[in-house]
């Protein structure tokens, strides 16, 4: 078994090691984030970060990296306090991936990589017209990690998805949206139909349902 130390990957070359450390946790949700700047322009991000930190009140986080250089994502969302989660879906992985280009702060990834804002119920981030399930969140606090990223922690004020998508006890068919998820920071997976086992009992080992 190949052994890699912390000294080793401060050693490596660093796009080897951004490859390895990004691909660390696993396979990771993809979203696009779609915020609105005051002067109305838009922005849309590919963001593999997002997870879940609590059901009710419902809050998501969002870990964005140093804002020592500008970041449109973040500096849009701290000044509407709104932003969207927009799952992608595999076939409009190309797309999605594009967002992450260095695009200049008056392009809008929403026109130069193919999406469709839309805005909805008055919420004042956009969401993306092709995206099967549509999150709007309210930034509730910002944590800073001693690496200078930051963890946004938003509230979920909105949530769209096709009916059918929904389970009668809650759940999501995720598969059935066509969503995609991220390994690293270079590959976006179809994902196959889940194993689903209840709530987990001490005596009563798991059967598939
Ligand atoms: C697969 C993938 C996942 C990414 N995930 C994140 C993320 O979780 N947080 C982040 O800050 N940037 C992430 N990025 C980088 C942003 O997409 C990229 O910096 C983008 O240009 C930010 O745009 P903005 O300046 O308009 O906010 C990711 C890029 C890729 C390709």
């Amino acid at each position: 078994m190949r052994h890699i130390t912390a000294a080793d990957i401060h050693a490596f070359e660093r796009i080897y090691r951004l490859n390895l450390v990004n691909g660390l946790p696993g396979f990771k949700p993809a979203n696009l984030v779609g915020t609105a700047a005051p002067d109305g322009a838009t922005n849309l991000a590919v963001f593999s970060s997002a997870l879940h930190l609590g059901s009710d009140p419902p809050l998501l986080g969002l870990v964005t990296r140093p804002t020592t250089v500008p970041r449109h994502t973040y500096q849009n969302l701290k000044a509407s306090g709104c932003y969207t989660l927009n799952h992608v879906p595999a076939a409009l992985a190309a797309r999605a991936h594009y967002t992450s280009a260095d695009f200049a702060p008056e392009v809008s990834e929403f026109d130069a990589c193919g999406f469709t804002p839309v805005y909805r119920d008055g919420f004042p981030a956009p969401y993306v017209a092709e995206s099967p399930l549509g999150i709007g969140l309210r930034l509730l606090e910002e944590l800073p990690i001693s690496n200078g990223t930051v963890l946004l922690v938003g509230t979920v004020e909105h949530v769209y998805l096709p009916e059918t998508s929904l389970r009668p006890d809650g759940t999501l068919d995720l598969v059935a949206l066509g969503d995609a998820c991220i390994s690293g920071l270079d590959a976006y997976h179809e994902v196959l139909p889940p194993v689903r086992f209840g709530y987990a009992r001490v005596g009563q080992p798991p059967v598939a349902q």
